[in-house]
C-alpha cells in the first residue's frame, strides 16, 4: 500500500467501523491528517468514541467478550514509521524504485511484507520455494536473497516483460543461480512439478496472482509442500472490501469464499495477518 492511498482507506475504514459517528469520525480523521503536529485519534469502545492525544488510531471489537483490547489501525504516519523500521537491502530498494513508475506498481508487495516473507523462509530453514505471481520480482528477490547457496526458488509469471525485469534483478543481485523463472500459466507449471514427482518436496510457497485462482493454486501448492511447509496467500483483506457488505463484485466474493474455505480447512493451520493488503500464513499439517 502506498502512503498516499493510506489516508483514503483510513477514512473508509473509520467510516465503516463507526457508522453512527461518521461525521465526527470524518472530521477527526481529517484533522489528524491535515494537522500532523497535533494529531487526534479516536477509539470505539462499545459505541463510544472520543479524542486522545495519541497520534495512532485504535479499534476495539464490537463484541464485548473481547473486552477492551485495543488493536492498532494504520495511519499514514504509522505506516511511514513502519517503513522506516524495515531493513531493505539496496538491491530491493532499486527494484522497488524502478517498479514504482510502472503500470501495475500497486501489485508489488510492500517492503514490510517482503521482510516478513524472508523471515518466514529463514525461520523454516526453507531450501525449496515456489512463488506464484512474480510481477517485477520484489518478493521473489527478497526470498532468493535469504535462501542458502543450495536454495531453489521456482518463480512463476505469465507476463514476459515483467518477468524479464525480475530476471535482470536476480542477475544484478547475484542470486540468479537459485531462481528458476518460468514464463507461463502458474497452474500448468505447478501441475508439471507434480507430474515430475516433486510432491511434498517444497518448504515454502507465496501466492500473489489472479485472485480468482487462489483456491486452485492453493490445492496444487498443498500437494507440493511438505508437512510443516508454509503457504502464504496475499491480498486476503482486499483493501477491506472483504468486510464491506456493500461490496459484492466477483473478485471480492471469490476472496471471501477462499478465506472461508481456508477457515474450515483442517489440512492446514492458519494465521491471517493484517500486513500490506492482508496475508494468510498456512502451515500444512
Ligand atoms: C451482498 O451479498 C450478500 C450475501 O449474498 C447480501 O447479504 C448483501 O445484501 C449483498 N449486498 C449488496 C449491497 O448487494
Amino acid at each position: 500500500m502506498r502512503i498516499g492511498t493510506a489516508s483514503s482507506s483510513l477514512w473508509l475504514r473509520c467510516f465503516y467501523i463507526f457508522p453512527c459517528q461518521a461525521a465526527l469520525a470524518t472530521s477527526m480523521v481529517r484533522r489528524s491528517l491535515t494537522i500532523p503536529t497535533r494529531p487526534s485519534a479516536f477509539r470505539s469502545d462499545h459505541g463510544k468514541c472520543w479524542c486522545s492525544a495519541s497520534p495512532s488510531v485504535v479499534v476495539v471489537a464490537d463484541d464485548k467478550s473481547y473486552g477492551d483490547k485495543q488493536v492498532i489501525s494504520m495511519t499514514p504516519a504509522l505506516y511511514k514509521y513502519i517503513l522506516s523500521n524495515v531493513r531493505e537491502p539496496l538491491i530491493l530498494r532499486q527494484l522497488r524504485e524502478e517498479t514504482a513508475s510502472m503500470r501495475g506498481s500497486q501489485m508489488q508487495v510492500s517492503p514490510d511484507q517482503a521482510q516478513l516473507l524472508a523471515m518466514l523462509v529463514q525461520i523454516l530453514g526453507a531450501k525449496r520455494c515456489i512463488e506464484v505471481g512474480v510481477y517485477t520480482g520484489y518478493s521473489s528477490l527478497a526470498i532468493a536473497l535469504v535462501l542458502p547457496e543450495s536454495g531453489y526458488l521456482v518463480a512463476c509469471e505469465r507476463d514476459a516483460k515483467s518477468l524479464d525485469m525480475a530476471k535482470r534483478y536476480y542477475e544484478l543481485a547475484g542470486v540468479a543461480y537459485k531462481v528458476d523463472a518460468i514464463h507461463g500459466l502458474a497452474s500448468d507449471t505447478l501441475k508439471s512439478l507434480i507430474q515430475n514427482g516433486e510432491s511434498c518436496s517444497f518448504d515454502f510457497a507465496f501466492v500473489d496472482a489472479e485472485k480468482k485462482m487462489n483456491q486452485e493454486y492453493f490445492e496444487l501448492l498443498l500437494e507440493l509442500v511438505r508437512i510443516g511447509g508454509v503457504i502464504v496467500i496475499d491480498n486476503v483483506l482486499w483493501h477491506g472490501k472483504v468486510a464491506d457488505p456493500m461490496v459484492n463484485d466477483t473478485k471480492t466474493i471469490s476472496i471471501r469464499n477462499f478465506n472461508q474455505r481456508l477457515m474450515e480447512d483442517d489440512r492446514v493451520s492458519i494465521s491471517m495477518v493484517p500486513i500490506g493488503d492482508g496475508m494468510t500464513i498456512c502451515r500444512k499439517r
